[in-house]
């Protein structure tokens, strides 16, 4: 049952770790780089449109990490640190009260621990509720939960917000590869998906062989990440090395996923990314994935196809990939390949 599997559980009984989360020869350690997080890779969205040094930025942040970290994006810090904080309150009610979140017969929904398909794998060290943030008509309302109390609206204000955010870094993306204004906005249709992702890291006895997400890059077109301050754990891979990345407070960290590549046929990178754990403190985050209507055909955008550019994936249809998405994520794959 699910219980029994649930991360938090296996933390709080405190027996060993359980043979199926362990990364039997470990992991290479990551690069702490501060100043990188700093400069190069922190975008102020407020210049966006007038600098284009900023838009430079972007550009370069994009193609060659596939991440950065966004400040002046219009949300209050202190909203931000709210949201963490009641998500952390989610994560510590009584089990019964979180159960009534999960869903047994949807495991793109609701609350549990790492998804787990047929074959051997490494588990991830994580719990997490999964909610359909937008649009609203998608929302499966019976999943969220109705303690604390102001998590529903919270969640419904944030992803508000962000829908905002989202369609000024899509304008800027396409006039830094000079291309017209809304082609990534329409590719991404006016009903695209934003799902939500909260995680609970609880912390871990054994940090050196036990990851909380083992290395994937996202299958969202693009993801915002909210993360605990004071507590590290994320880490992006790039050239073969892994960094560290720090937590900004008031920023929010934007990676690139694998539609997100497809769509510029290869000219922005969707970034591999891990998140370790460590055994002192539990760590919370919010990450919140967008993609493209279900409907929708996805592929490169044409204006990026030419002699001097061939194309390099594929056309396919969004149900197809989200399908094959789950099932290579869970072996440790990674779906772009496919796509080639
Ligand atoms: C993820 O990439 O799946 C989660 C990232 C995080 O919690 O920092
Ligand atoms: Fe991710």
């Amino acid at each position: 049952d699910l219980a029994s599997k649930l991360v938090q559980e296996i933390a709080r009984k405190g027996n060993d770790i359980p043979e199926e989360y362990l990364h039997k020869n470990g992991f290479p350690e990551a690069i702490d780089a501060p100043d990188l997080w700093r400069h190069d890779l922190l975008i102020d969205l407020s210049l966006l449109s007038s600098s284009k040094l900023e838009l430079e930025k972007l550009q370069s942040a994009l193609s060659e990490w596939g991440c950065f970290q966004v400040i002046n994006h219009g949300i209050e810090s202190s909203f931000l640190e709210d949201l963490i904080e009641i998500s952390k309150q989610f994560f510590a009610l009584p089990l019964e009260e979180k159960l009534k979140c999960s869903a047994a017969d949807d495991i793109f929904q609701g609350y549990g621990n790492d998804m787990v398909y047929a074959g051997a794998q490494t588990v991830n060290w994580n719990d997490r509720l999964f909610l359909t943030l937008y649009p609203d008509e998608k929302r499966k309302l019976q999943f969220w939960p109705t303690k604390p109390e102001k998590f529903g609206g919270m969640i419904d204000e944030y992803s508000t917000k962000l829908a905002t955010i989202i369609e000024t870094i899509y304008k800027a993306m396409a006039r830094s590869l000079n291309l017209e204004e809304d082609c990534f906005l329409k590719h991404q249709g006016k009903r695209g998906l934003m799902t939500g992702r909260f995680s609970l890291y609880p912390r871990c006895p054994c940090p050196e062989r036990v990851l909380g997400v083992k290395p994937h890059s996202d299958g969202a077109t693009i993801t915002f990440l909210l993360a605990e301050k004071e507590v590290d754990g994320l880490e992006v891979l790039k050239d073969d090395r892994w960094y560290k990345v720090p937590v900004i407070p008031g920023a929010l960290f934007v990676n690139f996923g694998d539609l997100g590549e497809v769509m510029t046929n290869g000219k922005f990178k969707s970034v591999m990314h891990r998140v370790v754990t460590n055994d002192t403190k539990d760590r919370i985050s919010v990450a919140a994935f967008c993609t493209p209507e279900d409907e929708k055909e996805i592929g490169p955008v044409s204006d990026l196809v030419s002699i001097h550019q061939p194309q390099l994936y594929k056309r396919f249809n969004i149900h197809e990939f989200r399908q094959m998405f789950f099932e290579n994520y869970a072996q440790g794959h990674r779906t772009l390949d496919a796509l080639k």
